[in-house]
């Protein structure tokens, strides 16, 4: 079961955990109903223990994706339910987990457990780590408690930090890089692009054809493979908005860009501008087959299709 399907990562996760597992097997849920919801979907709210406990029970539901959050950009807004919904939707899954309802658990971490102490180029597994958003606090926080349970409780709980995720079908949530699936659209509208971070800003990102496979491969590898039990470090590509602008030109040649930073800017200057991934490679063998222009193709071919 997936717990928070309607977002970015979720609604495509559900449709590629149906191809992999079949439609049957696969449960998803949310606090919000959207149009394109499956046949398996429980209106659910993962803050109330006895829902998801009733729900998990009474499907016979073994493993659970864990990606109801609130996000960076989004979080500043509300510190306190940011950290309310984040760090207690997560204590209801690991409950259950320490309880052996579940047998697996997928829970992403997010590069903003990482802050303005943390070495930049690139950020290892194990470097001092200082966020300064609520979201980033929670995201550490969460990770402690993940290895946490495993390490007292035996459960098996997975987790990567994943970097900017950058679809097409799906809309993001509210994050610091957000931009990279926003400037896209505008492309395609032939729409100048009012970009919210600095031309030079370089963030980890990642495709979401790779973030779904990284997904799949961490949970189906052998768990005495793993050996970090909090989180792993997961990297792809780096780049600015600049260089993702003239990967799109390569296909899009009258479109334009202008630059007005806002209080964004602040939250990606805190974060790192590349990630070392060597335990993820090492322990699970994890590979990304996309980098920025063949990501470019291929969401320029498909928007226009
Ligand atoms: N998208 C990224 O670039 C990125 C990067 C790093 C980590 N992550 C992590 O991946 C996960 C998914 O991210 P996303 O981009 O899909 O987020 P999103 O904001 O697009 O989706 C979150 C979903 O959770 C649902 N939700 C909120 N409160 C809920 C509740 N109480 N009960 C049930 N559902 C609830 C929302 O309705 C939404 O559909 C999050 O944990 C996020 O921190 C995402």
């Amino acid at each position: 079961m997936i717990i928070g399907s309607g977002g970015q990562l979720g609604s495509e996760l559900e449709d590629y955990l149906v191809s992999l597992y079949g439609r049957e097997k696969i449960y998803s849920s949310d606090i919000k109903k959207n149009n394109s919801n499956g046949e398996n979907f429980i209106l659910l709210d993962a803050l109330n223990k006895d829902d998801i406990y009733k729900t998990i029970k009474e499907n016979n539901i073994k493993i659970v994706y864990h990606l109801a959050a609130i996000l960076s950009a989004k979080g500043e807004a509300n510190p306190i339910q940011t950290w309310n919904l984040n760090m207690n939707t997560l204590f209801n899954v690991l409950e259950l987990a320490k309880e052996k309802v579940l047998s697996k658990v997928f829970w992403p971490s997010s590069i903003a457990v990482f802050g303005p102490s943390s070495p930049r180029n690139p950020a290892k597994q194990f470097s001092i780590m200082d966020p300064t958003t609520v979201y980033g606090i929670s995201k550490l926080a969460g990770e402690r408690w993940c290895e946490y349970y495993n390490k007292n409780y035996s459960t098996d709980i997975r987790s990567v930090r994943f970097p900017g995720i950058i679809s097409y079908k799906s809309l993001p949530g509210g994050g610091t890089t957000d931009y990279a699936v926003d400037i896209f659209h505008s492309a395609m509208k032939k729409e100048k692009y009012s970009c919210f971070l600095k031309e030079d800003t370089y963030l980890p990102m990642l495709y979401i054809d790779d973030a779904l496979m990284a997904m799949h491969k961490i949970m189906e590898e052998k768990k005495s493979n793993l050996s970090i039990s909090s989180s792993y470090n997961l990297s792809a590509m780096s780049f600015s908005p600049k260089e993702l602008f003239e990967s799109i030109k390569k296909y899009k040649k009258n479109f334009d860009i202008k630059y007005n930073p806002d209080y964004r800017q602040k939250i990606a200057d805190t974060w790192p501008e590349s990630i070392d991934d060597s335990y993820a490679r090492n322990d699970w063998g994890w590979k990304e087959s996309f980098n920025l222009d063949k990501m470019t193709k291929e969401i320029i071919l498909n928007l226009k299709s």
